[in-house]
């Protein structure tokens, strides 16, 4: 009997070993296990067996019920996981690498206004955001900019409605409008920056763009001087373009700041020697500035004997440029993806 069951056991593993699903399984368990099969009959027939064969015999045959038993369960789960995780070794190349997931990133004009609000943040400077669509009052008149002002022209607008023959709602031409809303909400001191999306009714070419960014800014306090406006956009260029950079500081004309100026760096691209880039003058133009006008402080119900302020304006995408000698400011707008993850 005991070499009958050696025999079984041999079979019952080679065929559960290639059972291959769970029906097979099923007719295995009946075979080996059910009422039917030759080990249960052998277990019954114990008790007709003398002692001595009881003890061995049956030690033997429960033994096996046993081991076959956890044989059927370790198969059965195999056959689980196989089912959900069709053998994975045997398809697939488990070593090879993966496909990259594409990462996104962000726009390189993003990039920089970030750069450029963490500059003026850390000088204690808020950040404000403001409507693209504006009113004529705020994107003129309260800068001291009134309807038949020739400083209009500077501003080629793509107005949006028209009141009783007045025009009066537009697509702001620059940030500057903020200066007034802000000075409205908030009292003296006040240190704000606005980055935000201008809009300019302009043929486009390699230098302009129908819309386009800027990051404007506003201190006004007591004794604001020139002296305040100069470090901090000094310290603003020397942040942004290095410490060895030159900076020229000179006049302008804006008609909301009295005096106006005008900051250039030294052209990244020929080092001031003169380029295609810098027009041959050796230096960039990158922001607008000046003392805010008496006349824009007075419009918001502030005294300009009491309090002065300088505001300043810059293009972002300007900066970008510069630094990677990017020479057409429409790529930043194209979504060339080419173009846009080399950021
Ligand atoms: N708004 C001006 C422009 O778009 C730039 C500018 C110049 C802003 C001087 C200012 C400023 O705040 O003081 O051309």
């Amino acid at each position: 009997m005991l070499e009958e069951l050696k025999e079984i056991r041999l079979k019952a593993f080679t065929e559960l070993g290639s059972a291959s699903d769970f029906k097979e399984l099923e007719q295995w368990r009946i075979r080996y296990l059910g009422k039917k099969s030759r080990l249960t009959q052998i277990l019954r027939s114990i008790s007709t067996l003398s002692i001595e064969e009881r003890r061995n015999t049956g030690a033997h045959a429960n033994a096996m019920r046993k081991s076959l038993e956890e044989a059927l369960e370790e198969k059965s789960h195999a056959l689980k996981t196989s089912h959900f995780a069709p053998s994975l070794e045997n398809r697939v190349d488990i070593t090879l690498p993966g496909y990259p997931i594409p990462i996104g990133r962000s726009h390189p004009t993003t990039q920089t206004i970030e750069e450029i609000c963490q500059v003026f943040q850390n000088m204690g400077f808020q950040i404000f955001e403001g409507p693209d669509v504006e009113w004529d009052y705020y994107n003129f008149e309260a800068l001291n900019i009134p309807a038949d002002h020739p400083a209009r022209d500077m501003f080629a607008t793509f107005w949006i409605d028209s009141n009783r023959g007045m025009k009066n709602r537009l697509l702001r031409t620059h940030t500057s409008p903020m200066q007034i809303r802000v000075m409205e909400q908030l009292k003296p001191p006040i240190r704000m920056i606005v980055p935000g999306r201008c809009y300019r009714y302009e043929a486009t070419d390699t230098t302009h763009e129908s819309m386009f960014y800027q990051v404007e800014g506003l201190a006004v306090d007591k004794n604001i001087t020139m002296a305040d406006l100069k470090g901090t956009l000094f310290d603003f260029c020397r942040c942004i373009f290095g410490d060895e950079r030159k900076v020229r500081f000179r006049c302008d004309y804006f008609p909301f700041v009295e005096p106006g100026v005008e900051i250039a760096i030294e052209c990244l691209a020929c080092h001031g020697n003169g380029c295609r880039t810098c027009g041959y003058t050796g230096w960039i133009e990158i922001l607008g500035a000046g003392m805010v006008n008496p006349n824009v402080l007075r419009g918001v119900g502030l005294d300009p004997d009491v309090y002065s302020g300088f505001a300043f304006g810059m293009g972002v995408e300007r900066i970008p440029m510069l630094r990677y000698g990017i020479d057409d400011i429409r790529l930043f707008y194209n979504n060339d993806i080419r173009f846009l993850r080399q950021f």
